[in-house]
């Protein structure tokens, strides 16, 4: 039978600049994705690449006085070693200048000329330098004149161009959006694509320039260059050889399963791109899924702005998997994140050296301790206690085949650290040390143990496409050798590691870091205060180094009074727009004992799907309310500025069970 093949890629990134965490963002999640499918069967795929015609490099390349090639080889270089330092295992690495892929573009472009879905005209109108995009009037009038995606001011421009007939594919794309609702993911960006770009009317993409020279020329009329963001998606069709002479990777893994993009170019993926796939009759990528940013101090992480973080300084002092864990379960796939240096340190600490290494490091030294080194029998079962983890050992594959089916990467780790702080408590529980002190409680010792070297094996197992150099350590402290047992359908099975076996004690997986020192260093790589750029995002820019605007305090009160607030942990099952509504989103929540309606004003702020899933904290004994015809039965809390800019919810810095008091 042949192999299931599995196709995923991330954007090709500019290198106008060295990349920063944000771009590491993408592709550690991308390699992640592709690592997992591997262990899973599947004849995998991935590639990156970098996206290297365009105006902004030509500028880029002049200022410095080198050639556009000169200064992109120098920085692509610099996104191999990168890539190496994150072990990132791509299958491909696509560059825009590489032969088979200027000639692919050519090919594709021709093509449609011939067939008339591109055709000669003239272009006069804005075009952003920065992003590489052309914007129309009634786009900018929303904007107020600057560049929609940048908030950088636009430039006219006037040539004689060809165009892409975009409009003619407009009503067939909105069909197949429509009837593929899963096609872009997360639902949210689906409705932005139909709602703000589509719906309105589509005009046709001016897909040549003339005035500089960077770029792939037409080759039937030298005077132009093709657009770059034309010549950049077919990266995806390039590098598997489409139009050429040898395009087996392509009759083998096109379709693509999903493009991974930042939400900032879900418009270049989901319309553009498909209305040329659709032109070339090709089909279309099963997915694409428009991830969220990381932001500093509420501002998007940008090279042209300079407002970075540097992955190479992290990983040189913390090591390669202590920054993929950080990346991979920190923030949700698909929404923004705040990147901030306390919580990486704190995560470090807490998740990695004590959850993880401490039980890696309490199980062996306990085996070596009371066992002589060798994994002992379990056939002495106490299920009140064990079934506190095998349950959830054994359920560990499907629910992570689940999580990533639907790119919930951040879930599936989660999943593998909710194991992990399961086996600690079941330590707590079971106390081996107290069963050690009488000899009649040998066999049930054993069978302790057993449960915890058996976990630790799946956990290991689970790790590999997370943490690259954590799970070898791992099945190494376990005396593990056997591929068989590091296989991901092997841990659907609870009971395979064999009794017997010498484990091996190693050193700490993760050393614990000092939280002030650190946290100096870090602060000190950062951007002065004073240099902070301006936000570079549309969205209202958050002015969080500015002071903000306070309230003045309320009159004291007493305990008592205090006391009649009755505020609860509550976790979001559900979240839904009101309909007829511009600020109310739906809760349903979750408080343990039973699940509630909750109204709360903060659509401006956040799509449903971004809540879903979170912890909040609501004031539960709120009298009901109706509002818009539902009654909403508490109030979720928030923290919010003067102007109503910055909102955020309130939540708990780790994991908590729904319905406990907050104090
Ligand atoms: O747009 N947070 O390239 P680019 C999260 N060449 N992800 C971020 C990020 C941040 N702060 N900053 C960048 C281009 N990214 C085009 C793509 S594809 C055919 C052409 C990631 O160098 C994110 O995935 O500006 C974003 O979409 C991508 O880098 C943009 O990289």
């Amino acid at each position: 039978m042949e192999k299931k093949t599995f196709y995923i890629t991330t954007p090709i990134y500019y290198p106008s600049a060295n990349l920063h965490i944000g771009h590491t963002y993408c592709t550690v999640n991308t390699d992640a994705m592709a690592r997992y499918k591997r262990l899973t069967g599947y004849d995998t795929y991935f590639l990156t690449g970098a996206d290297e015609h365009g105006q902004k490099i030509e500028r880029k390349a002049a200022e410095k006085g080198v050639t556009p090639q000169e200064y992109v080889d120098d920085i692509v270089s610099g996104f191999h070693k990168l890539w190496e330092l994150m072990d990132i295992s791509n299958d491909g690495f696509v560059r825009t200048t590489d032969d088979y892929h200027i000639a692919c573009v050519q090919k594709a472009f021709k093509k449609l000329y011939d067939k008339g879905d591109i055709y000669k005209s003239s272009y006069k109108g804005m075009y952003c330098t920065p992003c590489e995009a052309f914007w129309t009037e009634t786009q900018l009038k929303e904007s107020g004149g600057v560049c929609p995606d940048c908030g950088r001011p636009v430039e006219e421009v006037e040539e004689e161009s060809y165009f892409l007939r975009v409009s003619k594919y407009a009503p067939r794309l909105i069909d197949y959006i429509n009837e593929h609702p899963d096609f872009i993911q997360p639902a949210s960006r689906a409705k932005e694509m139909l709602n703000n770009f589509l719906l309105p009317g589509l005009e046709d993409l001016c897909v040549s320039r003339s005035t500089f020279k960077w770029g792939v020329p037409v080759d039937f009329d030298d005077k132009h260059i093709i657009y770059v963001w034309f010549d950049a998606v077919l990266n995806y069709l390039s590098k598997l050889g489409y139009l050429s002479d040898n395009d087996e990777l392509y009759r083998k893994y096109w379709p693509a399963d999903v493009h991974f993009v930042g939400k900032e170019i879900m418009r270049f993926h989901t319309i553009i791109w498909p209305i040329i796939l659709m032109a070339l009759d090709v089909p279309l990528p099963k997915h694409v899924y428009g991830h969220g940013w990381l932001v500093l101090n509420g501002s998007k992480m940008s090279k042209s702005v300079g407002n970075v973080v540097d992955p190479v300084k992290l990983v040189e002092r913390y090591g390669v998997d202590a920054v993929r864990y950080f990346l991979l379960s920190e923030f949700s796939f698909g929404s923004d994140g705040n990147f901030d240096n306390a919580t990486l340190i704190t995560r470090i600490n807490s998740d990695l050296a004590n959850d993880l290494g401490n039980l890696l490091s309490r199980t062996v030294a306990m085996i070596e301790k009371y066992f002589d080194g060798v994994i002992p029998p379990h056939d002495t079962p106490v299920p009140e206690q064990d079934d506190t983890i095998i349950p959830a050992a054994s359920a560990l594959a499907d629910r992570i085949e689940e999580s990533m089916n639907a790119f919930h990467i951040n879930e599936a780790i989660g999943d593998i650290f909710k194991l992990v702080r399961l086996c600690n408590k079941y330590i707590d529980l079971t106390a081996p040390w107290l069963l050690a002190k009488d000899e009649a409680n040998k066999a049930r010792l054993g069978t302790v143990l057993y449960n915890l070297a058996e976990c630790l094996r799946i956990i290991g197992v689970a790790l590999q496409p997370f943490l690259t150099r954590t799970s070898p350590k791992i099945f190494a402290q376990l005396g593990i050798t056997d591929e068989a047992l590091m296989s991901f359908d092997s841990i659907h099975t609870f009971g395979l590691l064999p009794v017997g076996q010498k484990v091996v004690k190693g050193e700490a997986l993760f050393p614990r870091i000092d939280m002030k020192k650190e946290l100096e260093y870090l602060n000190s790589l950062m951007p002065a205060k004073e240099e902070a750029p301006k936000a570079e995002v549309k969205e209202e820019a958050p002015k969080a180094e500015e002071a903000p605007e306070l309230p003045e305090m309320l009159p004291e009160i007493g305990y008592d009074d205090f006391s009649k607030l009755d505020l609860r942990l509550a976790k979001v099952v559900a979240c839904e727009e009101v309909p007829k509504s511009k600020k109310l989103l739906k809760f349903t929540l979750d408080l343990g004992t039973e699940q509630r309606t909750v109204l709360s004003g903060i659509k401006k702020w956040f799509s449903p799907d971004q809540l879903v899933g979170k912890t909040v904290v609501v004031v539960a004994n709120l009298a009901p309310k109706m509002m818009c015809g539902i009654e909403s039965h508490g109030m979720i809390l928030c923290a919010s500025d003067a102007g109503d800019v910055n909102l955020s919810p309130l939540t708990v810095m780790s994991e908590m069970a729904a319905g406990l008091k907050v104090r």
